[in-house]
């Protein structure tokens, strides 16, 4: 029985649909009320078990690096000004079991071809990616709703939701035959297909268990749609030769590469949070 303890979160992409917002800093580390988008991702990673996280950089993604680790100046000066609560806050960006590992891609060809550096450290073993871009809020996070669906099935995993056909063009698209009321096995799938040519409307939303038999596929996928190497070629790859599933996931799904889902996504979240709940709730009726 294998055991996922590594997941691979792809931050290289410019960001560009944030200008100038992402001119000189990552758009991972944009934040949703207080905490950067890209630790809301690694939080669902060590809620489901995961120690290793291989993150894959660019150019300008420093503040990542400096995000999770130690930050002794910072520390220090809380301390001495007694802010225990804070202090408490910074050190918990990262539990100390974890390990964070990073690995540069020199040129950003493409999701697949990001997903491939991480063959190094990832090695033979079942891996999860992330990307930190689709925030998705769960009773139980998704990626420990995927890391059980694998324990039963200890095949490819890819999270999915039904979206409207016009927007077909913005997912990989997977064709799917259902075996529950959460699972179906994948028989195709198709990156950014127009909506006359979408198998269906159930999209793959930034969250896959894949076996490391991807990075073979991944080594040898060419340029595809957007001329970019694509993870779905290498997925599509991969499910001819073994079982693969689509799990429609628990929990609602907030699109933070676009400016409306980013919006949604803080409106959501603050109206959840426990310091501002009732005020911004308040806030909000009054604009009714
Ligand atoms: C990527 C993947 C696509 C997937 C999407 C989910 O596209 O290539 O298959 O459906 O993430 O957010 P991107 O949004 O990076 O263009």
């Amino acid at each position: 029985m294998k055991k996922i303890t590594k997941a691979v979160f792809p931050v290289a992409g410019m960001g560009s649909r944030f200008l100038p917002a992402t001119k000189a800093s990552p758009k991972e580390m944009m934040p949703i009320v207080d905490k950067p988008l890209i630790q809301y991702a690694v939080e669902e990673a060590v809620a489901a078990g995961i120690t290793d996280m291989v993150f894959i950089t660019g150019r300008n993604k420093r503040a990542i690096e400096d995000h999770f680790d130690k930050a002794y100046e910072l520390e220090a000066e809380l301390a001495m000004r007694g802010k225990e609560e804070l202090l408490r806050v910074v050190r918990e960006v990262i539990p100390a079991h974890i390990n964070c590992i990073y690995i540069r891609q020199t040129e950003a060809l493409g999701l697949g071809h990001a997903v491939l550096r991480a063959q190094p450290v990832v090695q033979d073993e079942p891996f999860a990616v992330i990307l930190a871009d689709d925030l998705i809020d769960g009773d139980t996070p998704i990626v420990s709703q995927m890391v059980d669906v694998f324990r039963q099935h200890q095949c490819s995993i890819l999270g999915v939701q039904d979206v409207p056909r016009e927007q077909t063009r913005s997912y990989g698209i997977v064709g799917a035959t259902p075996l529950g009321s959460d699972i179906e096995a994948v028989n195709s799938i198709v990156e950014k297909p127009k909506p006359e040519d979408a198998p269906s409307t159930l999209a793959v939303v930034g969250r896959y268990i894949l076996t490391p038999r991807i990075f073979h596929h991944l080594e040898k996928v060419q340029a595809g749609a957007g001329g970019e190497i694509q993870l779905t070629d290498g997925i599509a790859a991969l499910m001819r030769e073994e079982k693969m599933l689509a799990y429609r996931f628990k929990g609602t799904r907030y699109d933070c590469g676009s400016k409306l889902g980013y919006l949604q996504a803080t409106v959501a979240l603050g109206l959840k949070h426990p310091e501002v709940r009732g005020e911004f709730a308040a806030y909000l009726d009054s604009l009714k």
